[in-house]
């Protein structure tokens, strides 16, 4: 089918990358939807599913939600309190700027282990018990952790062992293959040109090829399945699936 990439849709996606560098247009908004019945926090429809099967899978109950899409209004608001209340350097490393956070999206959930006095800003989420189950199972579902250690200079916020991001299915696994954060992921795949080099992963009997195509508006040609991501700046990632045969050679490392 005929698939149209126009230059707002480069804000859309589960790969675009939001960081200091790289902001939301001021219009943004996204459609998003209950990931529970009780909590109120939301996300992006495929997001909020599989965040869904992934903690019953993982031990619901023992993890809560503690914040998912914010308005840019939200955002302000907590960058204004935690400055008053923690000061500048704090809130430059936990909090990111409004238009620059990827809580505006509906693509990132902050979770917390469920006990009394969760902080909203940063909330415990350790790497055993279910939280490490919850780690261990979270590629599959397309999430990673998106400010890890030792990467601090690069995603620009400090460690955030609570903050998670859709980045959908296989991307997520290539990432923690590679250790890649999200910045070092798009800026790798853009070798693997659309139409020339793509990225050939292997999945069980499924064959992913992923590329990328700098542009702000064309359109191609794509056989579903597949789906496409905006980087949020200055083109497109594009991934189709397919049964794998023998051409499909997964290895990525
Ligand atoms: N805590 C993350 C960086 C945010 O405010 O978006
Ligand atoms: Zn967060």
């Amino acid at each position: 089918m005929k698939v149209n990439l126009s230059s707002k849709d480069i804000h859309h996606g589960s790969l675009i990358v939001v960081n200091g560098e790289h902001g939301l247009p001021f219009n943004y908004s996204c459609q998003t939807f209950p990931v529970d019945e009780h909590s109120g926090i939301r996300m992006q429809r495929n997001a909020a599913v599989l965040l869904g099967k992934l903690l019953e899978s993982a031990g619901n109950g023992e993890i809560v939600l503690v914040s998912g899409c914010r308005t840019a209004e939200e955002q302000q608001k907590i960058w204004d309190e935690s400055l008053r209340e923690n000061g500048r350097e704090f809130t430059e490393k936990y909090v990111a700027r409004p238009f620059h956070s990827e809580h505006q999206t509906g693509l990132a959930i902050d979770l917390g282990e469920n006990r009394e006095n969760i902080d909203f800003i940063r909330p415990d989420f350790p790497y055993d018990g279910v939280c490490g189950e919850f780690r261990r199972r979270a590629a599959d579902y397309g999430f990673v952790e998106r400010y890890s250690k030792g990467k601090e200079k690069i995603t620009g916020i400090a460690h955030e062992p609570w903050h998670f991001r859709y980045v959908g299915v296989p991307h997520a696994e290539i990432m923690n293959a590679k250790d890649f954060t999200l910045e070092e992921y798009v800026h790798w795949l853009r070798k693997f040109r659309y139409g020339h080099s793509p990225l050939v992963f292997r999945k069980e009997s499924l064959c992913a090829e992923i590329s990328f195509l700098e542009t702000r508006g064309a359109e191609i040609e794509l056989t579903e399945p597949f789906s496409v991501s905006g980087n949020n700046y200055d083109g497109f990632i594009i991934t189709q699936i397919r049964r794998a045969d023998s051409s499909c050679t997964g290895a990525i490392s």
